[in-house]
């Protein structure tokens, strides 16, 4: 039997990803959300998509989590995403609320499944879905460091006129203004892109990454990146139904890896059918592990936010 996965929220960055699953043809996929008839809709519309994409994979839409039972992997999208000029912390009150119902009602049908939030903010959203659930650190994990590794990739693949499939980034730290990128160990065939191009282009990537999302927030001026961020939970799923032992930078508690404790935040991580089966401890300069500590303190502070903590 095919493993199970469900997405929660049939908006544009869970529809993306249930139909780039259904591509994969990896696993039966279950769209769920509130409101009805779009998860139904959307659901028809891509499994009609398997006769021309050469899937066979079953994908279904509900409003009922019944129907997500004994999933192996619950991505969830639900939550608003910002609008211009908004930052990912205004967000957070809202989706925590959000958050808790759909996490309630997730581990009820599902006590067995891994966890993987896309929510923003997402470190804080992470942390409040781990702490939510009750489940062991290893079965909840947030998306947007891959997403973040992802965007570097492309600016360094575009500043260098090389291919993307050439580029190697590290990006670690928060979903936000504090995200770590580390040019020592961002590569093009295994040279560090310091030693490829000049300090100032090297700054640029950084800030671009750091600002990738509300690039494209700006331009489309009624919501956020979708295609990206739906990949990107799409292959981790894909790593974790499928047992890849695959290293992808990953939203995840610390429990004093890289200095810091008590907090969810991005680091290469070993994606199996356990979840995070391993957290990959490289080695950081001083000046990298004092950005991750200050990105591990910012996230902290909007804990007291979180209701029922
Ligand atoms: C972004 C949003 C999804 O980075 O956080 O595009």
């Amino acid at each position: 039997m095919k493993p199970k996965i469900t997405v929660v929220g049939a908006g544009n960055v869970g529809a993306q990803c249930a139909f780039r699953l259904a591509q994969r043809d990896i696993a039966s996929v279950v769209l769920l959300d509130v409101i009805e008839g779009v998860p139904q809709g959307k659901a028809l519309d891509m499994s009609q998509a398997g006769a021309i994409d050469n899937f066979e994979a079953r994908v279904a839409g509900t409003n009922d989590y019944g129907d997500t039972h004994g999933s192996d992997v619950v991505v969830i999208t639900a939550g608003l995403a910002r609008k211009p000029g908004m930052s990912r912390d205004d967000l957070i009150s809202k989706n925590a609320e959000i958050m808790k119902g759909v996490v309630t009602n997730v581990v009820k049908h599902s006590p067995k499944a891994i966890l993987l939030i896309v929510t923003n903010p997402l470190d804080v959203m992470t942390y409040y879905a781990l702490r939510i659930s009750n489940f062991p650190p290893n079965r909840v994990l947030g998306m947007a460091p891959l997403l973040d590794t992802a965007r570097m990739q492309y600016f360094i693949a575009k500043t260098l006129n090389v291919s993307i499939k050439d580029v190697y980034a590290e990006v670690m730290g928060s979903h936000g203004d504090l995200m770590v990128p580390v040019p020592r160990l961002s590569t093009v065939k295994g040279k560090p892109i310091t030693e490829l191009m000049s300090p100032e282009q090297v700054k640029s990537i950084v800030d671009k990454t750091t600002n990738g999302g509300a690039e494209i927030v700006a331009l489309l001026k009624t919501g956020s990146a979708y295609y990206a961020p739906g990949s990107a939970a799409a292959r981790m799923a894909e790593a974790i139904v499928m047992d890849k032992k695959v290293v992808i930078n990953s939203c995840c508690y610390l429990d004093g890896q890289f200095g810091i404790k008590d907090v969810c935040l991005g680091v290469p991580v070993r994606l199996g059918k356990n979840g995070i089966e391993e957290i990959v401890e490289i080695d950081l300069s001083a000046e990298e592990k004092t950005a991750l500590q200050n990105a591990a303190q910012a996230v902290k502070k909007l804990f007291p936010v979180l209701p029922d903590l």
